[in-house]
């Protein structure tokens, strides 16, 4: 099982495979956006990792952050899968930003279909 450090959270052992940003949210009880029901659109559910970063981006991931000028700077939970330990920093929740829910509930899978890239360097 991966071990999932969420910073100012804990350490949560999570199910393989289980995508990152359900992991962030049920595992670790963070209350972290996804605002577009985590379709790689609205950047919401951005993160930093602080250790374990994946080499492998989905094409989505990609388009979307050079499109938002973020590619290089943040990385998408909803595009990610527990499937190693990874330390990660959430950067925008319900809390923090004061909006009136996280989103719509993402799928149990990534979507949309993922097309897996290298990250650019
Ligand atoms: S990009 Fe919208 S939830 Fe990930």
């Amino acid at each position: 099982m991966p071990r999932i450090e969420v910073e100012d959270a804990g350490t949560f052992d999570v199910e393989e495979g289980k995508r990152l940003v359900l992991a962030i949210e049920e595992d670790a009880g963070v209350d972290i956006l996804h605002r577009c029901g985590s379709y790689a659109r609205c950047t919401t559910c951005r993160i930093e990792y602080l250790e374990g970063e994946p080499e492998k981006m989905t094409k989505a991931e990609v388009e979307v952050l050079e499109k938002r000028n973020l590619l290089g700077e943040v990385r998408l939970s909803c595009q990610a899968l527990c499937d190693h330990d990874m330390k990660v920093r959430v950067l925008m929740t319900v809390t923090s930003t004061g909006l009136d829910g996280p989103g719509p509930k993402p799928e149990r899978h990534i979507t949309p279909e993922p097309e897996w890239v290298d990250k650019p360097a």
